[in-house]
């Protein structure tokens, strides 16, 4: 970003000078002429560095105005660099104003390099410091960061790389949509970290979480004395994700009013702290998520559709497990290397059964109900592998939704389980209504009963 100067004279000599000058090296440039318009400026638009005259029309020689002005300044915004113009053998004055917080100062008429070296250090020095600031704020709002696993080895899972691959390094906002705990945050940061903005921080917000009135504090920050409780200024969510990735989660959730201000800073990167009338921009990159289905919710009148378009420039729609059971083993495996390693205990993996139960459970809570499930069974067990009576899953509710997922095998397997249950162990019966002779449903129990057997021998 082009480093911003405010340009305070009243001569407009002076101020033409000066923007040749800098203009050339690369400024975007502000000049005003009073004393009363570099605080309208400095109250409303950000800037890297001030340089101002320190003798206004009023009084022309005392510098008295020019020194007020400065303590202004710096109760505006105490991170704001000023570097103060003198006039030519007043370097008492100029000692004043740096007393007063300018922080440097140049004699009229000025020498072009010796100015130019000035305002580039400030600049420099005024960014790494409010850099220091922000960066202090978001080690408080963010804690550590854990690293990051994604596992995807399924088919269904290919799109979601492709997609992330494709678009993660682009500045498009991004939708994430899946079911609850399908993985919308993993994604997300695999997002920001294969973008450009990957050195710097993802902040997450959970947008739909916020009551009303913290909402626009939380996300835009507030001034001192904006609330009878806030005793100092408080840096949003949009500031301390600058340069980075602001991650809104549960983005469907968030009521009317907000979604209106939401949209206000997507479309135009602008915002104020809440009792502050100062513009603020940031340069942010927007990734939400929700597990509502979106386009209804824009259907039923209760979200933006224009809010909708601003957010899903790109949408990853992340299918459920129980359309990935392929990465359930490894999955299932990175879970428990974690969990082991976090209770201490040896651990060598899941016995056969075990890992077919994880592998046919219908996973309505996703990966993050695996994630639990495995630390269970990781608490439960007793012999060095996890066993499938440690995992105390309740059977699938929908079987049948699923026999397309298994092997034939298992599908046999289930039905003569049904079978022999319906018919309360009967072996004529269950056999007659298979469509087996006895002898052939027999031979069937004798190898399910043996691995039973095995497996229970493996418990021990
Ligand atoms: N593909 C994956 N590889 C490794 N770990 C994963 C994967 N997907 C999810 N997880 C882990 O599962 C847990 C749940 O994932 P995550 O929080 O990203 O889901 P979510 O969709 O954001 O859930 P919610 O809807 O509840 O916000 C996390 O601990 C996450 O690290
Ligand atoms: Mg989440």
């Amino acid at each position: 970003m082009l480093p911003r100067v405010l340009i305070g004279d009243d001569q407009f000599d002076v101020i033409e000078a000066l923007r040749l000058l800098l203009k050339g090296e690369g400024y975007e440039i502000e000049a005003v002429a009073s004393p009363a318009a570099i605080i309208e400026a400095a109250e409303h638009r950000e800037f890297d560095v001030v340089l101002m005259d320190l003798n206004y029309a009023r009084d022309t020689t005392s510098g008295r105005e020019g020194l007020d002005l400065l303590t202004r300044l710096k109760a505006i915004d105490a991170t704001l660099p000023v570097v103060v113009m003198t006039a030519w053998g007043s370097v008492d004055v100029a000692v004043e104003a740096m007393r007063r917080g300018a922080r440097d100062f140049v004699q009229k008429p000025w020498e072009n390099e010796r100015l130019l070296s000035i305002l580039r250090t400030q600049v420099e020095l005024g960014r790494a410091l409010r850099r220091g600031q922000r960066l202090e704020a978001e080690n408080r709002a963010l804690g550590e960061q854990p690293r990051l696993t994604l596992i995807a080895e399924a088919r269904s899972m290919q799109p979601v790389l492709q997609m992330i691959a494709r678009v993660g390094p682009s500045e498009a906002n991004i939708l994430i949509t899946g079911e609850n705990g399908s993985g919308k945050g993993v994604v997300a940061q695999a997002l920001h970290a294969s973008s450009g903005r990957a050195s710097r921080p993802m902040v997450t917000v959970n947008a739909g979480g916020l009551s009303e009135g913290v909402f626009e504090s939380e996300l835009f920050g507030h001034v001192k004395g904006a609330y009878t409780d806030a005793k100092a200024d408080r840096v949003g969510r949009f500031e301390l994700a600058d340069g980075g990735t602001l991650f809104l989660d549960e983005i469907a959730n968030v009521a009317p009013a907000q979604q209106v201000t939401l949209l206000r800073v997507l479309e135009t990167g602008e915002f104020e702290r809440v009792g502050s009338s100062r513009t603020r921009r940031v340069n942010v990159r927007v990734i939400s998520a929700t597990n509502a289905d979106i386009a209804a919710e824009v259907e039923a009148g209760r979200f933006r559709e224009d809010l909708l378009f601003r957010l899903n420039t790109v949408e990853i729609r992340i299918p459920p497990l129980r359309e990935r059971r392929e990465d359930i083993p490894a999955l299932a495996a990175h879970f428990l290397a974690q969990h082991a390693a976090r209770y201490r205990k040896r651990l060598g993996g899941f016995e056969p059964a075990a890992l077919r139960t994880l592998v046919d459970h219908g996973w309505p809570g996703n990966v993050r109900e695996l994630d639990h499930a495995v630390e269970r069974a990781v608490l439960m067990a007793q012999g060095k592998t996890v066993a499938a009576g440690d995992l105390s899953l309740r059977p699938a509710r929908d079987a049948s939704a699923r026999i397309e997922d298994m092997s034939l095998e298992d599908v046999e397997t289930l039905l003569i389980r049904k079978a022999m249950a319906r018919h309360d162990g009967n072996v004529s019966h269950a056999a007659r209504a298979l469509g087996l002779s006895r002898s052939a449903l027999y031979r069937r129990l004798d190898r399910l009963q043996g691995q039973g057997t095995a497996d229970r021998k493996e418990h021990q």
